[in-house]
């Protein structure tokens, strides 16, 4: 790793979706490192660098065979506790050495995730997973994707906490220029996360939010939340019949500069499948117009910059994510 290459290892990171391991192998990469994960005979997941004992081969075009992982390479084969159980070019009865294993990482499934923790696996608490009550429950219609941006990830989460610029980068949702002013920000700081509430004026009455949004009806309202140091979650309540959008995204530090993000879409109006595509177009459109300015930002973490930035009142919410993830960034150096 460089010594500028992302730290933080000692959180939990959604690297998949629970449906791309079925049963594996998925490669990911994660902090400038690449990881294995695959399903067991019981289906639970598994994860483990994705480097053979034998020679070093990835695993990424090996295959999953009685709930053990092959090797592409020569066919080593390892259980889910990351022992090898067989060495195909050893004669039969012969001893598999100790070292020949790889060694598990905490992995847990959790709001429809992968979730890794590269870290050291004693501070692997299951309990610190960024929640997502809303996943599963009756009500909530679920779609999601995936993106990359060749940008540093906190560049990607602060554009997600970002509340003055949807005039200018969404402008067909939030056509107005000339009445941009957000109004004070109160921050909510808490030990996984920081997060803002606010009142929001709604967006245009287009797509599928003409069912949803009414005319007489000012305001929308939106909670931005970042689970530090990577997840984003948009709430947007849009203040008539309970109807409410969440937005849910694991922004994955591949490396340096490149960030993928995976994730969630769940709304309580509109349960029908024929408005899935809709939605998911929406947030890919969002992605694009924040995409253009994010990638034009200088690259490497939002909070190491040799040039200051100007962080004004309405950026208070970014301000409290730099600091609290840079704080955490020289910890973990
Ligand atoms: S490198 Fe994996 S079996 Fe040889
Ligand atoms: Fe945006």
């Amino acid at each position: 790793m460089t010594p500028s290459a992302p730290s933080l290892p000692n959180h939990w990171y959604a690297v998949a979706h629970e449906g791309e391991v079925d049963p594996g192998p998925l490669v990911v990469r994660l902090l400038g490192e690449r990881y294995v994960l695959f399903r067991d005979e019981q289906g639970r997941c598994r994860a483990f660098h994705d480097v053979c004992a034998h020679r070093a081969a990835s695993f990424a075009s090996g295959w999953v065979e009685n709930g053990c992982l092959r090797c592409p390479y020569h066919g080593w084969t390892y259980g889910a506790d990351g022992a090898c159980r067989l060495i195909p070019a050893d004669d039969p009865g012969t001893a598999i050495p100790a070292r020949a294993r790889l060694h598990p990482l905490p992995v847990q499934q959790a709001s429809g995730f992968l979730w890794l923790f590269p870290g050291e696996p004693s501070l692997a608490d299951a309990d610190l997973i960024p929640p997502l009550p809303e996943y599963d429950q009756p009500g909530w219609r679920v779609v999601r994707g995936e993106y990359t941006w060749n940008a540093h990830f906190s560049r990607v989460v602060e554009a997600g906490l970002d509340t003055s610029h949807a005039p200018f980068v969404h402008k067909p949702f939030f056509p107005n220029r000339n009445d941009a002013a957000v109004g004070p920000l109160t921050i909510h700081e808490e030990s996984d996360r920081v997060w803002t509430h606010q009142q929001v004026k709604p967006p245009q009455r287009m797509g599928l939010l003409k069912y949803i949004l009414r005319k007489d009806r000012p305001f929308s309202s939106s909670t931005l939340t970042s689970y530090l140091p990577a997840v984003n979650r948009i709430h947007l309540d849009f203040n008539w019949r309970g109807f409410q959008y969440i937005y849910f995204a694991s922004n994955i530090p591949e490396s340096e500069g490149f960030t993928r993000t995976k994730w969630i879409g769940l709304r309580n109006f509109l349960p029908q499948s024929w408005a899935d595509g809709n939605s998911i177009r929406n947030t890919v459109t969002t992605y694009e117009e924040d995409r253009a300015v994010v990638e034009a930002q200088p690259p490497g973490p939002s909070w190491g910059q040799h040039a200051p930035e100007l962080l004004l009142a309405s950026d208070h919410l970014i301000l409290a994510y730099r600091k609290r993830v840079a704080a955490m960034a020289t910890l973990a150096s």
